[in-house]
């Protein structure tokens, strides 16, 4: 175990996730296990170059676990891009004292980090953390799992509604450039229809599956479009497929950032949980420029640059079950 890791930096950056909170509290805990100190830097990377910091206490993160969002907030710093702000914030980190930084973000952040790191010798690890789930090196991201049960919440709302007044909803969600919350929750809330970057569907396409499912006296449905569709936004589908089926009955709606917010799921909070203890596992065992994810169960370490640059590939046979199951 090096002893010259004796406080360690925490931080959250990028779009929050929840269960950023029990990650936090997982790594305090963990380094105060292991007799370490943890330093808790607000508002991410503007946190560090602002020298933003807070000393954390096992009671500092008492009842965190619970919490959506983050208590250390985050932010997207324009600065950190800069030499001069990774400078500025590599003086506040020694003036502080930190030996070693845990960075809870996506793969920005992780570059960020990985800079960090290059530039000036800095031990740093990262903990997987964005709704979207799109990040190489882990099963599942924290914060996925919450948002796609918030995503099917609201879906099965906009169910009854559609069935009630035989109404077409395009349903758009997050992702970013990926369709992982597309596709999840399709597959929960039994969807018409799905699209998603990774497998092109085209609008004839689309409405030959509508026809299809209204020759089968199927009076509503739900067809959820995934931000990154390249296609456009619901709006854009909707208008397209009401051009072609101008009887369809259609309403539009975007779930927002409601997909981001909330209490962490049961799964979100024990992964973050074990992530978290693994990140100051990894860093008193001398790792670093790693990715703490979780394969099958077990703990896996994956270089930043691995995690950066490689794509956590969507199970394409899963699109083709979604659809399956809706016909
Ligand atoms: P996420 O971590 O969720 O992918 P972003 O891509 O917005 O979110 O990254 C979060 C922050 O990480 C950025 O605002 C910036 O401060 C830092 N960051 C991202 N990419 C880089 C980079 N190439 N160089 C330096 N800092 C970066
Ligand atoms: O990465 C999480 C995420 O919510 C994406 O799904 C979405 O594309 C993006 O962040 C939105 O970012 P912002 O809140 O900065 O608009």
């Amino acid at each position: 175990m090096p002893e010259k890791i004796k406080r360690i930096g925490i931080l959250t950056s990028g779009g929050d996730a929840p269960g950023m909170n029990a990650a936090i509290r997982a790594v305090v805990r963990t380094a105060i296990f292991y007799h370490r100190e943890a330093i808790g830097i607000q508002r991410g990377y503007c946190g560090l170059i602002d020298n933003k910091t807070t000393p954390l206490l096992s009671h500092s993160v008492s009842k965190v676990i619970s919490l959506g969002g983050t208590f250390l907030k985050s932010s997207r710093c324009p600065q950190f891009y800069t030499p001069e702000g990774r400078a500025q914030a590599m003086q506040n980190i020694s003036n502080a004292g930190i030996d070693a930084l845990v960075v809870i973000g996506g793969d920005g952040s992780f570059r960020g980090a990985q800079l960090l790191m290059e530039e000036y010798k800095l031990p740093v690890v990262g903990i997987p953390a964005t709704i979207d789930n799109d990040i190489y090196g882990t099963d599942f991201t924290i914060g996925f799992d919450t948002a796609i049960n918030t995503v099917v919440q609201a879906i099965d709302k906009l169910r009854d509604t559609a069935d009630s007044h035989n109404l077409v909803f395009f349903v758009e969600v997050m992702g970013r450039d990926a369709g992982f919350i597309a596709l999840f929750s399709s597959i929960a809330s039994g969807a018409e229809a799905t699209l998603i970057p990774e497998v092109q569907l085209d609008i004839d396409k689309l409405c030959s599956y509508l026809e299809w499912e209204r020759r089968k006296n199927k009076t509503s449905g739900i067809i959820i479009v995934a931000e990154g569709e390249e296609q456009g936004s619901a709006v854009e589908i909707a208008r397209k497929v009401k051009e072609k089926l101008p009887d369809y009955d259609t309403r539009v709606t975007t779930l927002g950032h409601v997909q981001r917010g909330g209490a962490p799921t049961c799964n979100d909070r024990v992964l973050a949980s074990i992530l978290g203890h693994g990140a100051v596992d990894a860093l008193l065992d001398g790792k670093t420029g790693i990715m703490i994810g979780q394969r099958s169960g077990q703990i896996v370490h994956t270089p930043f640059v691995e995690a950066c640059t490689r794509h956590n590939d969507l199970n394409k046979k899963w699109y083709e079950i979604a659809h399956i199951l809706s016909l």
